[in-house]
């Protein structure tokens, strides 16, 4: 280590260059992902790394922090903490920061892009012209999205930022939330296949995690009329996938526009070949300005914990 750096952190997934480049001035960086035999690293650093760095898509495994004696901070490039036991980092004192508030407003757009793109067939539309087809044929009507109800499961940062949006679209809000929400003025509903019946577009925004897994289930889908659209940007984890791919396969709902899957990148097949989806290779946050922001807070939240100094952005 050389003199000048404040400390050891563990890079557990590759991120950016802006902030690989910062964390490589400052720290000294065990790469994890470089290792063939992760654990051999492990155990010859495993008193001096004090902070981990992780995407929240990627998180990090407690068999991971088992192996680190003084590991004090997880910083996450993300907002998402599923892919961290959190029970485990509290017993052991870890802190845990995140990206807090500087990718609401991406991840909203897209779910805004997803739901109309789908609706009105712009992917469709664009292939449609590229092969040369426009002359030949009338092109496929799409579906109006303005002024129809848009259910929101998860009704937290983004979830009311999506509600925002969906306002200006003259749309009928309804959500569901575990937490009453009696300052906002949609329709709530306790329960998810009541909202699924009142919702065109079920667009889905909560947290992944043990207790959302597969909450959108076969029952939920079923409750949702042929017509009806579902837009993830949350985490492939909450949605039944097999049972959405089923309905999809079938018609029974219109179409899915998903950003995100379960096992990513590696997702299901049977997604690719289905003709009433909109596929993203999850990039709600990925914007120029967005993720320059988040790399900034990782870089933040990493500087104050070796300086001592309070974390800005600690959940
Ligand atoms: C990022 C995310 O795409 O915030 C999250 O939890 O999943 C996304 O913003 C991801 O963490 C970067 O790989």
């Amino acid at each position: 280590m050389t003199a000048e750096k404040k400390g050891v952190v563990l890079l557990i997934a590759p991120v950016m260059d802006m902030l690989l480049n910062k964390l490589d001035e400052n720290f000294e960086l065990v790469k994890l992902y470089e290792y063939e035999k992760p654990e051999v690293i492990l155990s010859q650093r495993q008193d001096d790394i004090k902070a981990v760095v992780t995407r929240g898509d990627v998180g990090v495994q407690t068999s991971v922090l088992e192996q680190l004696n003084n590991v004090g901070l997880i910083a996450v490039f993300g907002v998402g903490t599923d892919a961290i036991d959190l029970d485990y980092t509290r017993s052991r004192n870890i802190a845990v920061a995140i990206t807090s508030g500087v990718l609401t407003q991406d991840v909203a757009d897209m779910a805004m892009a997803l739901m109309l793109s789908g609706a009105r067939k712009i992917v469709h539309g664009h292939q449609f012209v590229m092969d040369g087809q426009w002359a030949n044929e009338p092109p496929a009507l799409g579906t109006q999205v303005s002024g129809k109800r848009i259910g929101i499961v998860g009704m937290g940062n983004i979830g009311q930022a999506i509600a925002q949006r969906a306002r200006a679209f003259d749309m009928q809000i309804h959500y569901f939330s575990r937490t009453a929400k009696p300052e906002l003025p949609y329709k709530q509903h306790n329960d998810l296949t009541a909202l699924a019946r009142e919702s065109d577009f079920l667009v889905i925004a909560a947290s992944g995690g043990a207790s959302t897994q597969n909450i959108i289930n076969a029952e939920v889908i079923g409750a949702l009329s042929e017509q009806a659209w579902i837009i993830n940007i949350a985490r492939g984890s909450l949605v039944d996938e097999a049972a959405l791919i089923a309905a999809l396969k079938e018609h029974r709902i219109a179409g899915a526009a998903l950003d995100v899957f379960n096992n990513e990148p590696h997702i299901n097949d049977a997604f690719r070949k289905l003709d009433n989806v909109i596929l993203q290779p999850h990039v709600g946050s990925a914007t120029h300005e967005t993720r320059k922001k988040m790399s900034e807070t990782v870089f933040a939240n990493v500087d104050a914990f070796f300086m001592d100094k309070p974390l800005p952005n600690a959940i």
